[in-house]
Parts: C-alpha cells; structure tokens; sequence
C-alpha cells in the first residue's frame, strides 16, 4: 500500500499537469461580425483549440463545440464518420441523433455520395431528409476528405429556414481542411 500510493500520487499530478497547461478557451462572439469575419475569427480559434493535439475523437469535438457556441441560430453541429459504408455519428453539440445513415439517405448521405457540401435552405422541402430534432429547418453538410478518401462529414442544422449560403460553406469548409491537417482521423474512419 505504501509502496503504491507514490505512483498513484505521481499519475494523478501528471494529469493535472496536463490540465492545467491547457489554457481555458473561451470562445470570443461572432455576434456583429459579418458572416466572412466571424468565420475568419473562428477559423483562426480552432487552430489556436487545436494546437498541439492531433487526437481525432478530440480534435473533432471541440470543433463541433467551438462551433456550436461560436455561430449564431444553430440546434445541432457535429460529425458522422464513414465506418464499414455507412455514416455513424461521431462527436456533436444538440439532441441525441440518429446514430446510423447509409450513403446516399438524408442530407448527410447525399453529401458523401456527391462529395461536396450540401445546402438545404427547407429541409422540410428535400426528399429523404432525416428528422433528429424537429426544430431544424435548414441545414448544410460538409464532407471530410482527405488524400481522396472521404472520412465522414461535419453537419448544421439550423431552427431558421435558409440559415446557410455559399459564404457559410466557404467559412466551414476552411474550418474542416484545419481538422484534416492537424489530425489523426484513421481511428474514427476505415
Ligand atoms: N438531417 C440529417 C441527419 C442528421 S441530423 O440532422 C443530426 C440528414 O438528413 O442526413
């Protein structure tokens, strides 16, 4: 018992250390900024959250927070990742979603079977649109892909009706190329 508790002592600093270098990050307003500003304030947060760490799992759910608390008019922002042909839902923000959506259903599929980003302005008006939270009225689904590979998709959905446009995909689709770049995707994709 004696000879244990040292080690435990030791590991249980290691932790803290490791906690307490990690800066606390308060995500700064986009509120008043442009669409392109707020993208590029952002864009420029998720490299700095994102520093140092290429943990997937990790990297990709402070980005779905980041994003969350950073945009305005959002009820769901997260990812689906591609495992064994079908999206299966990865780290997010909102209410509990549907875990699993084949290639080519709903606005998420879609988005993988084109490979480009999805923008539906009334998703109540696109065909196959899978309802997770009743509330969302707009959505945009960017997909992941890096070295030709598609690894997934990062996915918002909105309460107002045409919440998105091309300055929205622009600014997301900057922000996913960070993700890729700085980390290591392959345990949460095959
Ligand atoms: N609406 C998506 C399903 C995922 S949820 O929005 C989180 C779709 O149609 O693919």
């Amino acid at each position: 018992m004696a000879e244990e508790a040292p080690g435990l002592t030791i590991r249980v600093e290691g932790m803290m250390r490791r906690c307490f270098s990690f800066p606390m990050h308060a995500v700064k307003t986009t509120a008043g900024l442009s669409k392109a500003a707020a993208y590029a304030e952002l864009n420029a947060q998720l490299v700095a959250v994102l520093s140092g760490e290429t943990n997937g799992l990790a990297n990709a759910a402070n980005m779905a927070a980041l994003l969350y608390q950073g945009l305005p008019d959002l009820n769901w922002a997260g990812f689906y990742f591609l495992v064994g042909g079908e999206l299966v839902l990865g780290p997010f923000q909102g209410k509990v979603a549907c875990v699993r959506i084949a290639v080519g259903r709903g606005v998420c599929g879609t988005a993988v079977q084109r490979r480009e980003t999805v923008i539906v302005p009334d998703v109540h008006a696109f065909p196959g649109h899978i309802a997770c939270d009743s509330a969302s009225r707009s959505e945009i689904v960017v997909p992941l892909v890096k070295g030709g590979k598609l690894l997934g998709v990062l996915d918002l959905d909105s309460p107002n009706l045409a919440r998105f446009d091309g300055e929205d995909a622009a600014g997301l689709e900057t922000g996913v190329a960070t993700l890729l770049s700085a980390s290591d995707l392959s345990r949460l994709a095959d």
